[in-house]
């Protein structure tokens, strides 16, 4: 394979707009004569709506319209299927009737000529509720008497758990963590007659426009889903939530465009949230550190309206070797917002609790926490039996303990001292599995050197335009900046959701083939050219821009372009369809046979260093290294910024991140930047990443896996276990704060 951009340090094609802020993002489309909508939240966490009075409201200035249950058209529940790529943030559409499920739940939408007039008017419609204590806390809810939600075993752990000669059996909580973005949610809608434009900012603009069209009652084609471009998305943005649907009824009701953003507030309760998950994890091991029993009894919350499952379960299947396992996993309804994917759904809190407890199991049983790791290696996936496509975690452990010199840790607590502050060392496995969905992609060749490719895919800011170019440019000469790339709108060939860290491994084996059926197209019209007009088909070939028999080097041949004009061809298009789980992609079932004998995942190991200050109880990360194997790097600028961007999230996690519920009302009491906290570069360290770049090519040719969201699993548990290793306090219940750390 020519390698001319692929693996390089690629810096972003749309980086420039952006930091010129030429990239609208949703809610900035300059959209003429827009009226503004502003959501009434509701102020009650459980109960029903008696009366909406907005006869005050209605008589202020500037006001259009004040929307409710009272007063909308039904919407409908969509179907609610990933697979179909038909799936809400809420089942429950905005105005449904008159429960209240949750505080800051939609119950009226004030509609105004400007922001100010309408968020004005929205604090005087009046609404009487029939109110009942809020049930806000998983701690305070029943176990519920059901099946589980989801499971994994095998042998008999409950009898091995009993027989170990060494246990351990701890209970480690993730609190709600709530998104945030720096482009906070919002949707511009604008009608032309029955045809409907939605300016979003979306993780997934095909879902969207699916579920639009089920949510309003609309034919697809009537729909149009455009966000070119994302400020972050970390699963908030997969799944369309209530104020897209009050954006499109609200316009359509005052016939003007209609915007409606979700000011960082509402961000606490109406697009989602890391829902809380305990897990009482038991380990039993032999004297010389071998697991013989690992159980994992999981507890989530997920919203009255809407059943969302963050499985820790997969994970502790697979992530290490042991005969007798048993993982369940039940979800527990509250009166909160509905819960959604976060960064690592599922793997992150279940890698806190499982990596934890290793650690745990570690220091029981005097073995450094490497070790124990490496004596535990999951040669198989043991969940499913099957092989690994690609591991290298062994190798991740050796490079990451060599660079991070972990073998100088003195493992006594409270041991490593520098200065005033003792220093502390913890490590954790990361893991991600490796998705892939269908993509169409369109790659067109044009007669002044360039291409252009297309996708209905959409970029969040990792990278996903780059990546179109730089494959592009790989396959065609074509240098990285004459590739003009076009996504996130939803009138362009269908594409995946960027979620699960997949959508580069999904969009890598559609690009390739669109790619090469342009370039035969190329060859096709270069057999009919006079510079080629007794030459078979069959011999021609493209390389480095060039067409060239393939007997003879490409600087032999004459160059794309060349051909195009001559036979008086403005460009020439390719296309291609490819498929793996979303039914509206049937695709070759060729690599899906293939992939399904493996156990697809990438692995890594994070290290780092916390020096803690005794006198001030004062905790600092120090120092960071992850080492990631995550197939081949496409790019290593945009796949650093990804580790990079999960760590600081990871340093959040562990030390500052937490939403709490008000219970007797279940307000979300720190709904702002001042009181919940996310990392920022005063929490920071100079972050280490090392790729260890073996190409996983049972995946796609290029042998990517995807990067997204490893980073951010296990970086709490690496943090929990070096602040265990500086003051002896094991913190199980995140975030990490001074008062657990005060003897
Ligand atoms: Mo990710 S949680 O699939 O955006």
């Amino acid at each position: 394979m020519s390698s001319s951009v692929i693996g390089q340090p690629v810096t972003r094609i749309d980086g420039r707009l952006k930091v010129t802020g030429h990239a609208p993002y949703g809610v900035e489309h300059p959209i003429q004569n827009v009226a503004y909508g502003v959501a009434v939240p509701s102020t009650i966490g459980n109960g029903r709506i008696v009366k909406i009075d907005s006869a005050e409201a209605e008589k202020m200035p500037g006001i259009l319209a004040v929307l409710h249950h009272g007063n909308i058209k039904q919407l409908y529940r969509p179907a609610g299927s990933l697979e179909e790529m038909s799936r809400p943030g809420e089942n429950r559409p905005p105005f449904e009737d008159e429960v209240v499920y949750y505080y800051g739940q939609f119950v009226a939408l004030v509609v105004a000529e400007t922001f100010e007039q309408a968020q004005d008017a929205a604090s005087h419609v009046h609404v009487q509720y029939d109110a009942k204590r809020p049930l806000v806390r998983l701690d305070q809810a029943a176990i519920p008497n059901k099946p589980p939600d989801a499971q994994s075993s095998r042998g008999n752990a409950e009898a091995a758990f009993q027989q170990a000669p060494v246990k351990l059996d701890a209970t480690y909580v993730t609190p709600v963590e709530t998104h945030n973005p720096m482009e906070m949610h919002g949707t511009i809608a604008v009608w032309e007659g029955d045809k409907l434009t939605l300016y979003e900012t979306s993780q997934g603009v095909v879902n969207h426009h699916n579920v639009a069209s089920q949510v309003l009652g609309m034919p697809l084609e009537s729909i149009h889903v455009i966000s070119p471009f994302v400020g972050s998305g970390f699963g908030d943005k997969l799944f369309p939530w209530p104020h897209s649907w009050l954006a499109a009824v609200g316009a359509k009701h005052v016939k003007r465009p209609v915007k409606v953003a979700v000011p960082r507030t509402l961000m606490f309760t109406t697009v989602g949230h890391r829902p809380t998950v305990q897990q009482r994890v038991r380990l039993g091991a032999t004297q010389d550190g071998k697991l013989v029993a690992t159980m994992n009894d999981v507890l989530q919350h997920t919203s009255m309206v809407h059943d969302y499952l963050e499985n820790c379960v997969d994970a502790t299947s697979m992530l290490y070797s042991c005969a007798n396992l048993n993982a369940m996993q039940h979800n527990v309804p509250l009166n909160v917002g509905t819960p959604t994917p976060m960064r690592g759904p599922g793997r992150t809190p279940a890698l806190f609790a499982i990596e934890s407890a290793m650690d745990e199991l570690a220091v029981k049983l005097n073995v450094d926490p490497l070790e124990l790791r490496v004596r535990n290696y999951a040669e198989k996936d043991e969940s499913s039996g099957k092989p690994w496509s690609s591991k290298h975690l062994r190798e991740a452990y050796q490079q990451g303990a060599d660079r991070f010199g972990w073998s100088k840790r003195n493992p006594k607590v409270g041991s490593m001292k520098k200065g005033n502050e003792i220093l502390g060392w913890g490590m954790a496995t990361c893991t991600w599995p490796c998705h892939q969905a269908g993509a169409d992609v369109r790659v067109r060749l044009l007669a002044d050197g360039t291409a252009q490719a297309s996708c209905a895919t959409q970029d969040i800011g990792t990278g996903t335009y780059t990546v179109f170019a730089e494959i592009v440019a790989d396959k065609t000469g074509v240098p990285v900046d004459k590739v003009k790339v076009a996504l996130g709108d939803s009138s362009l060939p269908p594409g995946p959701t960027s979620g699960g860290s997949a959508a580069t491994a999904s969009v890598i084996p559609a690009i390739s083939k669109a790619t090469q059926d342009a370039i035969q197209a190329v060859l096709k019209a270069a057999s009919k050219a006079p510079q080629f007009h007794d030459v078979d088909l069959k011999t021609l070939k493209m390389s480095q821009g060039r067409v060239h028999t393939a007997d003879k080097p490409p600087d032999s041949g004459v160059p794309f372009q060349e051909i195009l004009a001559s036979q008086k061809l403005v460009g020439l298009d390719g296309f291609a369809r490819t498929g793996r789980r979303h039914r509206s992609y049937p695709g070759d079932p060729g690599p899906e046979q293939q992939q399904d004998k493996y156990s697809i995942h990438s692995f890594g190991a994070h290290f780092c260093e916390v020096s803690f200050d005794p006198e001030i109880v004062r905790l600092r990360v120090t120092r960071w290294l992850s080492v990631i194997d995550g197939g081949r790097m496409i790019n290593q600028k945009t796949a650093r910024n990804q580790i990079l961007g999960a760590v600081v999230m990871g340093i959040g996690m562990g030390m500052l991140e937490e939403t709490v519920y008000d219970t007797r009302t279940g307000h979300p009491i720190n709904n702002n930047f001042a009181d919940y906290m996310v990392a920022v570069n005063a929490d920071v360290p100079e972050i280490d990443v090392m790729f260890l770049d073996y190409p996983d090519t049972i995946i796609n040719e290029y042998g990517a896996r995807g990067i997204g969201e490893i980073g951010l699993t296990g970086c709490a548990s690496a943090l929990t276990s070096a602040t265990y290793h500086a003051t002896g306090v094991r913190v199980r219940e995140l975030p990490i704060r001074i008062e657990k750390l005060l003897a």
